[in-house]
C-alpha cells in the first residue's frame, strides 16, 4: 500500500515495554509479575499527577496548603495531594514493602499498616518536583528509584539506607507541555510521551544517550557569593574561554526534573553544588540525587559530588542532602579536574 509503513503502526506503550524487559532479561528482580505490577503502578500514578497538574488552575489546586514538611519547606497543594496519590497507589500496588516521600517525615514500612500486603520493593519518591513553579506553569515532575527489599528482610529502614548503585530502577515523569516518562532498569534509559487520546505512555525516546560534551551549564548562579573555588573556576572556565573555543549557554528551569530532562537529550552540565551557605547542597539523596544518578550513568554520562560518584554515597538518613554535578562525560569530567587541584 502506498504510503504505509508498518512501522509506524508497531506502537510501544510502557506496559508493553516492561513487560517485553520482564521477557528479555535474566534478572529475576526486574523479569517477574510484582515489577510489571510495581511499575504499572507507578505510570497510572503519574498519569492521576500528570491530570491534576494539568487542571490545578481551573480546580483552585494552586498555591500553599498551609503546612511545612519535614524540611521547613511550605508544602502546596498539590505536594500533598500528589503525595497521598503516589502513597496510596503504591501501598494498594501490594508491591511495595517501604515507600520514603518527600512528604513523609518518616518511611513508611507498608507491612505495619492494616490490611496492606506488603510487596518486596522500596520506592523512594519526590511526589511533585519544581513545587516553586507550580504557580506559574513551569515544567515540574515527579521522581522515583526503586530498590529490592534486602534478603530476609519484612521491610525496614535499613533496605533504603543503601547506596544507589543498589537500586534497580529509577525513573521520572515530567508534566511540561507534554507528559514524558523517563526510565532504566538497568538497560539504557528509554522515554515515553503520554498520548492523551488513548490515555498510554508511548515509546518516542528509545535508548536514550547523553551527548559527550555540551555547550549548556545549568546551575542557580544567584547562589555565586556562596560557591567554593572550584566551582567558581569551572564555571569562569565555560564563560570565559579560550578562543576560539565558545562560552556556553545558561539553561536553569529550578525543577530538577526538568534541567535534567534537558541535560540527558541535549547534554552539558546541571550542578547543585553544596557552598557556603548550603553545606550538603539542597537536593535530597535518595529521592532526588540517586533517581537522576543513576538515569544519568545509564544514560553514559557521570553524576559526581565533586569528591565522589553519587551511587557510592552511603545514606544514614532518608532525608539527606547531597552536592550533586551531572551530565555530559567530558563536561563533568572538565568540572571534576577543578576539584582536584
Ligand atoms: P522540590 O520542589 O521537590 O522541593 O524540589 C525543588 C528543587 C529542585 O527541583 C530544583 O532543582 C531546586 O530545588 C531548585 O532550587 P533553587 O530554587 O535553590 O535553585
Ligand atoms: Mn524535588
Ligand atoms: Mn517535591
Amino acid at each position: 500500500m502506498e504510503g504505509y509503513n508498518p512501522q509506524e503502526y508497531n506502537i510501544i506503550t510502557l506496559e508493553r515495554y516492561v513487560l517485553g524487559e520482564g521477557h528479555k532479561s535474566p534478572d529475576q528482580r526486574i523479569a517477574s509479575r510484582e515489577f510489571t505490577l510495581l511499575m504499572s503502578s507507578l505510570h497510572t500514578t503519574c498519569k492521576v499527577i500528570e491530570n491534576l497538574v494539568r487542571k490545578a488552575r481551573l480546580n483552585n489546586l494552586v498555591g500553599v496548603a498551609g503546612n511545612q514538611n519535614v524540611q521547613g519547606e511550605d508544602q502546596k497543594k498539590l505536594d500533598v495531594i500528589s503525595n497521598e496519590v503516589m502513597v496510596n497507589a503504591l501501598i494498594s500496588s501490594g508491591q511495595s514493602a517501604v515507600l520514603v516521600s518527600e512528604e513523609e517525615e518518616h518511611a513508611i514500612i507498608v507491612g505495619d499498616r492494616t490490611n496492606s500486603a506488603a510487596g518486596q520493593y522500596c520506592i523512594v519518591f519526590d511526589p511533585l518536583d519544581g513545587s516553586s513553579n507550580i504557580d506559574a506553569g513551569v515544567n515540574i515532575g515527579t521522581i522515583f528509584g526503586i530498590y529490592k527489599i534486602r534478603e530476609g528482610s519484612t521491610g525496614s529502614i535499613q533496605d533504603v539506607l543503601r547506596p544507589g548503585r543498589e537500586m534497580i530502577g529509577a525513573g521520572y515523569c515530567m508534566y511540561g507541555s507534554s507528559a514524558n516518562i523517563v526510565l532504566s532498569s538497568g538497560s539504557g534509559v528509554h522515554g515515553f510521551t503520554l498520548d492523551n487520546s488513548i490515555g498510554e505512555f508511548i515509546l518516542t525516546h528509545p535508548n536514550i544517550s547523553v551527548p559527550a560534551r555540551g555547550n549548556i551549564y545549568s546551575i542557580n548562579e544567584g547562589n555565586s557569593m556562596y560557591y567554593h573555588e572550584p566551582v567558581l573556576d569551572y564555571l569562569n572556565s565555560i564563560k570565559f574561554p579560550e578562543p576560539p573555543k565558545k562560552p556556553y549557554s545558561a539553561r536553569y528551569i529550578g525543577s530538577m526534573v526538568a534541567d535534567v530532562h534537558r541535560t540527558l537529550l541535549y547534554g552539558g552540565i546541571f550542578c547543585y553544588p553544596a557552598d557556603k551557605k548550603s553545606t550538603k547542597g539542597k537536593l535530597r539523596l535518595l529521592y532526588e540525587a540517586f533517581p537522576m544518578a543513576f538515569l544519568t550513568e545509564q544514560a553514559g554520562g557521570i553524576a559526581t559530588t565533586g569528591e565522589k560518584r553519587v551511587l557510592d554515597v552511603q545514606p544514614t538518613s532518608i532525608h539527606e542532602r547531597c552536592p550533586i554535578f551531572l551530565g555530559s562525560k567530558d563536561d563533568v569530567s572538565d568540572l571534576l579536574s577543578f576539584f582536584k587541584k
